[in-house]
């Protein structure tokens, strides 16, 4: 680890620690998640570069689930392998999502597919990327933002998906909003594997006005969810929401959902469970909820036609006023459930 990442890290984790105890906006599930996680803040440096072995619990994976031998026969791997070929079929091999390798260390957090090493965590970020690269958001989003990208993503956890779309991005900056022990997280993973990044961290001495500065000048910018309001500083050509949304109160989503509607010029994308079984703080469903705020693909009522059921992830595509138009979605979308994977096609496509 050189100086600059030492030095990355000392502030993250001073800024983090500062935080703990500050008024926060996730529901109570989450804060009893962090409560636990709150030694991850006491790892040293060198521990830090296997930093992503303590956020398996963020996508439910454990690293044992991808040693074969403790699978007889392998069925999550028979599927990992199986659903990620049929998530990267149509993609140019720009848009292949990867776990980076744990340095130094006997194991690793996945399995090897055709060279890449991929996990389940890996394989929701593949759904996603592929929905929006096969629904020609991508390339509509590209065209309109030719230079440096921005990109929000609200609940980033480990920072892997942030990390791969840095990667297929190229000129990027990405905007992370977390809860405190989680936005730990998502630093200390992309200060460990994305050396070169410049990473800036808002804290309460971050003047007002100044994000806009950060974007233009970093490609990684932590905001913890008590100073969410600093987002509306900022336009987005993307805003992420994978797998949180469901875990929050209602009223943390709506504001999320509010300012993604005042900020987004391009996309929206949640993948979420209408509500979440241990969260009785989501009063709303997540689907409604995204309606109400944004024009979004597709409707309600067709998830409720395609009697997927309420253990299904949604992919919903929104776009906000700022884009001054419909975005054109077509092509097809990628919902995955009881074991098999099902194309949408959007009206007219
Ligand atoms: C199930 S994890 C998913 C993480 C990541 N999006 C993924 O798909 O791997 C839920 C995430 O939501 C975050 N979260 C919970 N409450 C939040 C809030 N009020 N604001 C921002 N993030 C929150 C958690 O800390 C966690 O990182």
């Amino acid at each position: 680890m050189n100086d600059r990442q030492r030095e990355t890290l000392r502030r993250l984790r001073a800024v983090v620690t500062g935080l703990l105890d500050a008024p926060g906006t996730e529901s109570a599930f989450w804060a009893d998640i962090v409560a636990f996680y709150r030694y991850v803040l006491t790892l040293d440096d060198d521990s830090l570069r296997l930093i992503r072995l303590h956020s398996t619990y963020w996508g439910g994976h454990g690293p044992m689930t991808y040693k074969e031998q403790h699978l007889e026969p392998p069925p999550h791997l028979t599927f990992l392998h199986e659903r990620y070929a049929r998530m990267v079929a149509k993609l140019d091999p720009r848009w292949y999502f990867a776990e980076p390798e744990l340095k130094d260390c006997p194991f690793q957090y996945g399995a090897l597919h055709d060279g890449r090493l991929i996990n389940l965590d890996i394989l929701r970020y593949q759904h996603a990327i592929a929905n929006l690269v096969l629904t020609g958001v991508m390339a509509q989003v590209e065209q309109w933002s030719p230079g440096r990208r921005t990109v929000c993503e609200i609940g980033s956890g480990s920072g892997c998906f942030a990390f791969n779309l840095r990667r297929s991005l190229g000129d990027v900056a990405l905007v992370l909003v977390d809860i405190p022990v989680s936005l730990f997280l998502t630093g200390a993973f992309l200060i460990v594997n994305d050396p070169e990044a410049r990473l800036a961290i808002v804290d309460q001495d971050t003047p007002r006005g100044h994000l806009a500065e950060l974007i233009a000048s970093h490609d990684y910018i932590l905001v913890a969810d008590s100073m969410a309001d600093r987002l509306l500083e900022g336009r987005y050509d993307l805003f992420f929401n994978l797998y949180s949304f469901q875990e929050m109160p209602s009223a943390t989503v709506r504001r999320y959902l509010e300012i993604a509607r005042l900020t987004t010029r391009g996309a929206f994308y949640s993948e979420n469970l209408r509500g979440h079984a241990k969260n009785p703080e989501n009063t709303d469903s997540i689907d409604d909820l995204i309606h109400d705020h944004l024009d979004a693909f597709p409707d309600p009522a067709f998830y409720q036609a395609q009697d997927v059921g309420d253990e299904v992830m949604r992919p919903i595509i929104g776009v906000g006023p700022l884009v001054g138009g419909s975005l054109s979605i077509r092509g097809e979308l990628l919902l995955g459930y009881a074991g098999r994977v099902v194309t949408l096609r959007p009206p007219g496509s």
